[in-house]
């Protein structure tokens, strides 16, 4: 059965300290579930403490972006490589990157292949903005993420990669995508990847959903059709909200490997 992903994205928020303090206080509160991974993004400053700090178990850490290149002259960056052995998974792609940093299809996919060339699993992020939803220019949006976000990844990779669909007008909004517009989203990516890897790799590649995921609306997102987890901002800095939603994947998942056995 599918496992599901509960992902927290704390983008520029917690200082080292704060962050220690409210990894304890998730801690305290996460649920462990054999069939759901948590993962926790803070700053890349607070991985290395944490890294020491968490149970492992109960929660990994990713982070928040890459660089492509191993190491070298990039002032001020911070490759995949220095990011091995501290984190499991890698934020690529996010909406916010891409707009407020500019970060470009070329280099997206630059920096999957250094996440999984690095032992990373990339959490590849696409989706279409406000103007490209009411152009009707999802579809080609999403497609075009897809293929060239997946470039050069093979068959044998495809299976570790993560794809989160985020409509950017869902992300700090309060506006959440409705479980019709999600379904029909997984269903696009689904058969991209169907494309571009075969039927089988399809099956296996998780999909997650964010933008305005919070406590409330959490079962109903993570019920729709072809969604296999959440990628969570805001709500995710607070812990009730976020161990709340593990619970929610977890019980979850129990009743489908139920459903599982029955059929
Ligand atoms: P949000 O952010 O949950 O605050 O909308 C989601 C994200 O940016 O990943």
């Amino acid at each position: 059965m599918a496992k599901k992903f509960i992902i927290g994205n704390w983008k520029m928020n917690l200082n080292v300290h704060e962050s220690s303090l409210f990894a304890a206080k998730l801690a305290q509160e996460v649920p462990t579930y054999r069939d759901v991974t948590t993962a926790i993004c803070p700053s890349f400053l607070a991985l290395q403490p944490l890294s020491l700090q968490v149970n492992h178990r109960q929660m990994k850490l990713g982070a928040q972006n890459c660089y492509w290149r191993d190491s070298g002259a990039f002032t001020g960056e911070i490759s995949a490589t220095q990011l091995r052995g501290l984190a499991q998974y890698v934020l690529i792609g996010h909406s916010e990157r891409r707009n407020i940093f500019s970060e470009g299809d070329r280099e997206i996919r630059f920096k999957v292949q250094a996440a999984l060339r690095n032992c990373l699993t990339p959490v590849l992020c696409v989706g279409e903005t406000a103007l490209e939803r009411k152009d009707g220019d999802t579809e080609h949006v999403l497609n075009d993420q897809v293929v060239s976000g997946l470039l050069n990844v093979s068959s044998e990779e495809i299976s570790e990669v993560l794809i989160a669909y985020e409509p950017v007008w869902a992300i700090g909004t309060g506006e959440t995508a409705g479980p019709e517009d999600i379904e029909k989203a997984m269903k696009i990516i689904r058969a991209q990847v169907s494309h571009l890897f075969g039927r089988e790799a399809s099956k296996k590649v998780s999909l997650l959903y964010g933008g305005s995921v919070k406590l409330d609306n959490a079962a109903s997102i993570l019920s729709a059709k072809g969604v296999d987890g959440l990628l969570i901002g805001g709500a995710s800095l607070i812990a009730p909200e976020f161990a709340g939603m593990v619970k929610i994947a977890g019980e979850l998942a129990k009743e489908e490997a139920k459903n599982e056995v029955k059929e």
